[in-house]
């Protein structure tokens, strides 16, 4: 027991000697010393510390801009972000059913972007056809006053000229495709009172290699008896009688006997005094249609379609258009000198080896309210696809169309199908009111047609077949400038000044 060391070790303390009350008391001093210093020492460090802190808090962004990191995410507002997933257009046309629309491919002419999903688009009937997208190439664009049908036309045509294609204007009343077709190397034929320029609208045209005399005779002679006969209607507003028909018919006949290029003049002539051996009576059955073709020849179209053609046809032009806006005549002569225009136009493009070749009719509204016009653009429309040429016909109204023929009449049939058989339809901007059974009949969706007075410039419904986009034209800025129609309209007014006198 005596050997345990930690009695040994007791006891030793109990040895100590004993401090004395002044050596506790300076003891005690000191160890309150120590106390205070070491209390001091940590204030001081928690004093830096918080100092430091306050330092980074203050060097630091309240918060991210893309909110807090971690943990903390969920408790701050940041945007919706969606890490980003490729796919196949076909997967995401199904992912996303209403935005991604599966696309027509790249292959085309870049047009602009698709207003949903912000991809390119670009576009070409004759691709598509080939790839059997499509059965015919002709386009319908639709749309209010300037909301850029025209600049579309202008994009779409004038950028495939670089693919080898070819681009005719077959009537420009407002002259504005002019500086257009100088621009690319092409021409455009100007008509207009006082010029010195004639177009036959008789001619007969191109003749393919390989018919017989009989039936080029037969085909040429069956093309001017539609025209004259179309013109006529327009003019008489009324379909012609058999008599009619005949008068015209003998005299074409007459005529081809006696010259091969007849002018209107000459048909005019021997309609209203037909020959001698002719039955007497046909110069009565035929006064009316006579007297409304004259107006072609001695009223107010005089001097535009009277006389053999100034113009011959360059088929190795990139784009030839014909300018109307110097013939500043009604809306029923308007429609009438556009239809002379294009049927000397169209005689020229039926040569099925002539390429691939765009034709436009420009305000093609003025032509279509006319029954007659309507029926034989319709006719030329089916054979375009024989001559590798795709129409673009650009008119205002849905309603456009409505307005030819009463419902339920053939005529009317003829103009809705004329719109549903364009399997390219670009519709831009309409107006509430005119969206109407047209637009049924084209299959839009109710989402559609609440949309379309909503486009802004530039903006159109695409529906090519079943496939439907919203797309915008893209511009480049040389484009724009040079397809621009609005200078007019933003231009600074002219100052007034008064006259000095004396
Ligand atoms: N996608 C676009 N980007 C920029 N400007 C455009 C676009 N489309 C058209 N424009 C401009 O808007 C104006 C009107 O366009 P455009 O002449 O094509 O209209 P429109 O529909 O043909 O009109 P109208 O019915 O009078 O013929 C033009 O000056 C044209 O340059
Ligand atoms: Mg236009």
């Amino acid at each position: 027991m005596a050997d345990d060391p930690e009695i040994i070790t007791h006891r030793a303390a109990l040895a100590q000697p004993l401090e004395t009350g002044r050596q506790r008391r300076l003891r005690l001093r000191a160890e309150r010393a120590v106390a205070k210093q070491e209390a001091a020492a940590r204030r001081e460090d928690a004093r830096f510390q918080k100092e430091a802190e306050a330092a980074l808090e203050k060097d630091r962004p309240f918060m991210p801009p893309g909110g807090d990191f971690g943990e903390q995410a969920l408790r701050s507002y940041r945007r919706f972000r969606v890490p980003a997933h490729q796919d196949t257009s076909a997967a995401l046309r199904g992912t996303y059913p209403g935005i991604a629309e599966g696309g027509l491919g790249s292959r085309g002419i870049f047009i602009g972007h698709d207003m949903l999903s912000g991809g390119a688009f670009a576009y070409d009937p004759w691709v598509l056809y080939r790839d059997g997208v499509i059965t015919a190439p002709n386009v319908v664009v639709a749309g209010i006053v300037g909301s850029g049908k025209s600049a579309l036309a202008k994009a779409l045509t004038t950028r495939s000229i670089a693919f080898g294609r070819k681009v005719y204007v077959a009537g420009d009343p407002k002259g504005e495709w002019t500086v257009v077709a100088q621009t690319v190397g092409g021409r455009a034929i100007v008509l207009g009172h006082g010029l010195r320029t004639r177009l036959n609208p008789l001619d007969a045209g191109y003749r393919p290699g390989g018919i017989s005399d009989a039936e080029w005779t037969a085909s040429v002679a069956a093309r001017r008896r539609d025209l004259l006969g179309a013109l006529a209607e327009t003019v008489l507003t009324r379909p012609l009688g058999p008599l009619e028909h005949t008068a015209i018919d003998t005299a074409l006949a007459v005529l081809a006997t006696r010259t091969v290029d007849p002018i209107l003049p000459q048909v005019v002539d021997l309609i209203l005094d037909p020959d001698d051996d002719a039955d007497p009576r046909l110069a009565e059955d035929g006064r009316q249609v006579g007297h409304a073709l004259r107006r072609l020849v001695a009223g107010d179209l005089q001097g535009l379609f009277d006389g053999p053609s100034t113009e011959t046809f360059d088929p190795e032009l990139p784009m030839l258009t014909l300018d109307l806006s110097r013939v500043s005549e009604n809306a029923a002569l308007l429609s009438i000198l556009m239809t002379c225009a294009s049927a000397w136009m169209e005689a020229a493009l039926m040569d099925p080896t002539g390429g691939q070749r765009w034709v436009i009719y420009d305000e093609a509204w003025r032509v279509m309210s006319h029954p007659a016009l309507l029926r034989r653009m319709d006719a030329a429309w089916r054979l375009a696809r024989h001559y590798g040429i795709a129409n673009m016909l650009l008119f205002h109204k849905l309603s456009d169309l409505d307005t030819v023929g009463d419902t339920g009449t053939a005529l009317h049939a003829l103009g809705t199908s004329l719109l549903a058989n364009a399997e390219t339809r670009v519709i831009f901007r309409q107006e509430t009111d005119q969206l109407g059974p047209t637009a049924k009949a084209l299959g839009l969706t109710a989402t559609e047609q609440s949309m379309l007075p909503t486009l802004g410039l530039g903006q159109a419904l695409w529906r090519i077949k079943d496939h439907s986009m919203l797309l915008q034209t893209q511009l480049h800025p040389g484009e724009a400038r040079l397809f621009d129609t609005s200078s007019a309209m933003s231009r600074e007014p002219r100052k007034f000044t008064i006259p000095e006198v004396g």
